[in-house]
């Protein structure tokens, strides 16, 4: 009985493994960078998290613009972080107008909460949160529902030095059409919707861990048999 229930208990540990669900994701180009996010709409205020994978050890970078063809880094919030010296974690608030260089919001304009940043197998997964509307004209792009919203990303094979010394992006890409970051859905009745299931990859880990547990238990049960 006792292995039945460690087992029991290890599969419910299993089942604790790790806690931010996202409720929307897109692969913005695949096996290069994903982003997840969830609007969380009873925190006051209104509150985003976001994640995203990207394909470097160097620096990566997620921005969301209204512009309205998303391209020209007219008018993109960005947030730019990694994992510099194998432990260092970063990510700092950027805004751009133009093509170019983004600019660094000022010290008293950081409205990105960093809660994990880590590198593995050649990927840097990223993760932090933000008030939907911290109010920053000029320096920030709101997420409000319904507005259309498009969705850019960055990287370099190498790491940002300080918070206004990175290299130039070596792969780069944006949305060719915008979402409500609400819901999630895209602005288009034609073409596919983004995956807005819970379908992150933690999900899918803990299915899989929760059916080796329930085997694991079945096997703890035929052992005890004999
Ligand atoms: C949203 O925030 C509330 C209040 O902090 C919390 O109870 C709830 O679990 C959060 N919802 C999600 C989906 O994270
Ligand atoms: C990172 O690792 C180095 C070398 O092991 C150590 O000296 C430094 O304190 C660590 N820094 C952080 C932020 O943990
Ligand atoms: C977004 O706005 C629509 C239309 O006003 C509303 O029905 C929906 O509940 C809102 N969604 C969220 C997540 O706030």
């Amino acid at each position: 009985m006792k292995t039945v229930t460690f087992l029991v208990i290890l599969g419910l540990l299993c089942l604790s493994i790790d806690g931010m669900q996202y409720e929307h994701h897109l692969v913005l180009k695949s096996g290069v960078f994903d982003v997840y996010w969830t609007v969380n709409t009873s925190m006051i205020p209104n509150t985003v998290y976001f994640k995203y994978v990207a394909k470097t050890t160097g620096w990566a970078a997620l921005g969301w613009s209204k512009t309205a063809s998303g391209g020209q880094m007219i008018q993109y919030d960005i947030a730019l972080g990694g994992v510099r010296n194998t432990n260092e974690s970063y990510l700092k608030d950027y805004y751009s107008s133009t093509l170019g260089k983004p600019t660094y919001d000022d010290d008293v304009r950081q409205n990105l909460i960093l809660t994990s940043a880590t590198e593995s197998g050649g990927f840097t997964t990223i993760e932090f949160n933000r008030e939907t509307d911290t109010g920053d004209t000029g320096y920030d792009v709101p997420i409000q529902n319904g507005t259309k919203t498009w969705i850019m990303w960055g990287l370099n094979p190498k790491d940002a030095t300080d918070a206004n010394t990175f290299a130039k992006h070596t792969e780069k890409g944006y949305t060719s059409l915008p979402y409500n970051m609400f819901t999630g859905k895209q602005f288009s009745s034609t073409t596919a919707q983004p995956k807005t299931t819970s379908g992150s990859q933690a999900t899918s880990v803990k299915i899989m861990l929760a059916f080796a547990a329930i085997l694991l238990v079945q096997l703890g049960s035929v052992l005890m048999l004999h």
